[in-house]
């Protein structure tokens, strides 16, 4: 398991269903291999998890995700990939609990707590997602519904495991809205206040996440990195994210 504590921050890149030889050939040659003013900054590159194990032939500088496991370790579960397997393709992390994954696979925070402590398990660390959608922020409940998935997701391994939160507004993903900067860190600052039986952990910002808006966002007190989906997909502008 990577010992997350050592790093500052953490800049993760979700491509979600993008991506084919030829894209990673081209941005692996390109991603930048001095990644930010210190070596304190932690880059995660996340392909889909076919490419895992070719992207860990070319990949420097940056640990691998995947962007998803099954909660079965084996067994008749046609299409599933467990984290042992991901864990032979050369991979450190693993996202889990993505909004998407909730919304379009139906997954619960059960099914992502199981997920997580299997993980952790396999000394993989967990990327675990959490937010709230436009409607709970208009009824003034964000804090409510992240409360109740944090207690519901987050793995009963405890003492000093490795664990990353990603605070990641619904409303926010892929609409280039994006909080203000004060509440992002109000919201960072209620989770951490929420996270009590881990004592190594950090928590990353996400949603419309930019190179124009990283800096103000990475360096907000309560916040130790930002999870980037569309703007990790263009490797020019993901290389100015890294250079912070
Ligand atoms: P976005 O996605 O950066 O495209 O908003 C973030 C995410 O879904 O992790």
């Amino acid at each position: 398991m990577i010992q997350i504590n050592k790093f500052n921050k953490i800049i993760v890149g979700n491509w979600k269903l993008n991506g084919s030889f030829e894209f990673i050939d081209a941005y692996f040659k390109k991603l930048s291999t001095n990644i930010g003013s210190k070596n304190d900054v932690c880059s995660i590159i996340c392909p889909p998890n076919i490419y895992l194990n070719y992207s860990s032939g070319k990949v420097k500088n940056s640990f691998l995700g995947a962007q998803d496991c099954s909660k079965y370790n084996n067994g008749a579960y046609t299409g599933e990939i467990s984290v042992s397997m991901i864990k032979e393709n050369n991979c450190n992390f693993c996202i889990i609990g993505h909004s998407e994954r909730r919304q379009f696979f139906n997954e619960t925070s059960l099914d992502i707590k199981i997920k997580a402590e299997n993980l952790i398990k396999n000394k993989i660390n967990p990327i675990i997602c959490i937010g709230e959608t436009l409607e709970e922020k208009n009824r003034g409940i964000t804090e409510i519904v992240l409360k109740k998935q944090i207690v519901d997701s987050l793995p009963s391994n405890s003492l000093n495991e490795s664990l990353i939160i990603a605070y990641e507004p619904i409303w926010a993903i892929g609409t280039g809205l994006i909080p203000s900067f004060d509440e992002i860190n109000k919201v960072h600052s209620y989770i951490k206040s929420q996270i009590s039986n881990f004592e190594n952990y950090k928590i990353l910002y996400g949603g419309s996440v930019n190179s124009s808006n990283s800096n103000d966002i990475i360096n907000l007190a309560y916040v130790d990195g930002v999870l980037v989906g569309g703007a990790s997909i263009d490797v020019n502008e993901f290389n100015k994210i890294l250079n912070i």
